[in-house]
């Protein structure tokens, strides 16, 4: 008697966790068909709501931003109202968030102004970039299905102009731990669209990216997402139309799930550049690419180390000489329409000259890299060739597999350029030395 009520209590105090789990995740999709690395941690429900008030006529509506996010705070929800238009002309800091929800109904534009922004916009010392606005914490969400938007245009001409003006990316998540981004729609980012650095646990489900100039200069430099510093990170069901990397790992990314992408106009999934600076440790290591759609790009899958001595890629690009490692990356189940590489694998980034790049081998090594399940066909770009795996020296990269490659060129070619790397793992058609 006594153990049965032992479980029926048991069993009462399952039912309410699970429905305490119910609620707290009823914002959150599952993390599908992959699971993550490790579990992200739930949100507890918010107890509160505050509205920001817009002024409706284009005016700076930051003030009312802050203050509705201070006083909802430590467990509300802040709320952009539906069919109304915000804007921002204030780099905010909201890094001081905790506990609380962004529900963007409306649209927020961010102003025009490029003397504002250059002079105020964040600065993170990696690769000159710039955001918007920082936001960061614990345990932040923000949805909706509401837009971002950048207004890209001014930026995209002015930087036809000037290559040396600093165009701030849409979104910066700055050191978020725990919480998750979308849905939400972002729109004409002056560059990059995400930065996420300093972060853990965070998951974006349902970023619907999109922005292309209307003059003849292009949106250049127009990532979807770059990932620094950051660990555990989920990126999935995400609709990706813009003109550079899809998905980017930037230096010390570990433990990253990408899954259930469509990306049409990019760059592809990469890792890199890396090993751009002498003496300077970068890692990527524990990379999932899972079920990937990809059109009209120059790569699906590409890996970008430099090599071991400095090399020159254009007059305002030079690297080579940095150490780390890129490690345990597989790219599985992707699918390919009109890209040039299929995969693009190279330790010799920037250095043209072979010979040059072995005797100089990169100090940063590849392993345990794995492409599985790959099939479509590629622009003919690249003809006869639809890959490219080229290594400075063998002995700085190793197990690098390759299994049911299906592509094909227009013209019904299918061969890989294969240097310094173990044939014998890849099963394609390694029909040239680079
Ligand atoms: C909401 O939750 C926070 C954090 O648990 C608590 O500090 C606050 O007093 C609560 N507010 C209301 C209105 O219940
Ligand atoms: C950063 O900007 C400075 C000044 O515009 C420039 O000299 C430098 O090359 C830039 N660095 C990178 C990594 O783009
Ligand atoms: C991340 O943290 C480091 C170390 O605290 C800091 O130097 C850096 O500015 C932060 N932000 C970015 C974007 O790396
Ligand atoms: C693969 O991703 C597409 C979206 O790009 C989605 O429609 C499809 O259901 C996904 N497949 C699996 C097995 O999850
Ligand atoms: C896909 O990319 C191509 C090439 O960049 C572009 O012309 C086209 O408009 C894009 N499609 C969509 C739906 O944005
Ligand atoms: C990356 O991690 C390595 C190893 O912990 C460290 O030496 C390096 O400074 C880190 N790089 C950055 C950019 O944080
Ligand atoms: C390597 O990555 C896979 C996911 O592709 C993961 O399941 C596995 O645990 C990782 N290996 C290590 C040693 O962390
Ligand atoms: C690829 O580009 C072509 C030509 O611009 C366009 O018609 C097509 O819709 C694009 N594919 C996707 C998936 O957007
Ligand atoms: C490439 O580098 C090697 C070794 O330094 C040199 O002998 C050769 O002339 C270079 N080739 C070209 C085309 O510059
Ligand atoms: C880089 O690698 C070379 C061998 O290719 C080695 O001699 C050198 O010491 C390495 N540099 C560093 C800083 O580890």
């Amino acid at each position: 008697m006594k153990f049965k009520l032992t479980q029926v209590a048991a069993l009462l105090s399952l039912t309410q966790s699970i429905q305490a789990e119910g609620i707290s995740r009823s914002r959150t999709n599952a993390i599908a068909p992959q699971p993550p690395f490790r579990p992200l941690p739930s949100s507890l429900p918010r107890n509160r709501t505050c509205h920001v008030t817009s002024a409706g006529d284009g005016t700076d509506d930051s003030p009312a931003i802050l203050s509705a996010l201070k006083e909802c705070n430590n467990g509300g929800k802040v709320v952009f109202d539906e069919d109304t238009d915000y804007t921002i002309g204030t780099a905010l800091d909201m890094t001081f968030l905790r506990h609380v929800d962004l529900e963007i109904l409306g649209k927020i534009t961010f102003t025009p102004d490029t003397d504002y922004w250059q002079e105020n916009s964040f600065k993170h010392t990696f690769q000159n970039a710039t955001t918007f606005f920082n936001l960061g914490g614990v345990d932040v969400n923000v949805y909706g299905g509401g837009t971002l938007d950048g207004n890209g245009q001014v930026w995209y001409d002015l930087f036809a102009e000037d290559k040396l003006i600093l165009r701030p990316i849409l979104v910066g998540i700055i050191g978020l731990h725990g919480g998750t981004i979308g849905p939400l729609k972002l729109r004409y980012s002056p560059q990059w669209y995400q930065l996420v650095a300093n972060s853990s646990d965070v998951l974006f489900d349902g970023i619907d990216v999109w922005g292309y100039s209307s003059s003849e200069n292009e949106a250049k430099n127009t990532d979807g997402w770059d990932t620094y510093r950051s660990h555990n990170i989920v990126i999935q069901n995400s609709v990706i139309n813009n003109g550079d990397d899809c998905v980017s790992f930037k230096p010390n990314s570990t433990e990253i799930l990408v899954q259930n992408l469509h990306c049409n106009g990019s760059h592809g999934i990469s890792v890199g550049s890396l090993g751009q600076y002498p003496g300077e440790v970068d890692i990527v290591k524990n990379v999932l690419v899972y079920n990937i759609s990809m059109y009209n790009a120059s790569d699906m899958a590409r890996i970008k180390v430099w090599p071991g001595s400095l090399a020159e890629m254009s007059e305002d690009l030079q690297g080579g000489g940095g150490l780390g490692t890129v490690q345990n990356i597989t790219y599985d189940n992707m699918y390919i329409e009109n890209v040039d590489w299929a995969i693009e694998v190279t330790q010799c980034y920037g250095q043209k000259n072979i010979t040059l790049c072995n005797e100089h081998p990169s100090n940063l090594t590849i392993s345990d890299i794995y492409f599985n399940d790959l099939r479509g066909v590629t622009s003919g770009k690249r003809d006869p060739n639809v890959g490219t795996v080229v290594c400075s020296s063998p002995k700085v990269c190793s197990n690098i597999h390759a299994t049911n490659i299906d592509v094909e060129s227009p013209s019904g070619d299918s061969d890989f350029i294969c240097t310094n790397v173990d044939e014998d793992l890849l099963d394609v058609n390694c029909a040239s030395s680079a």
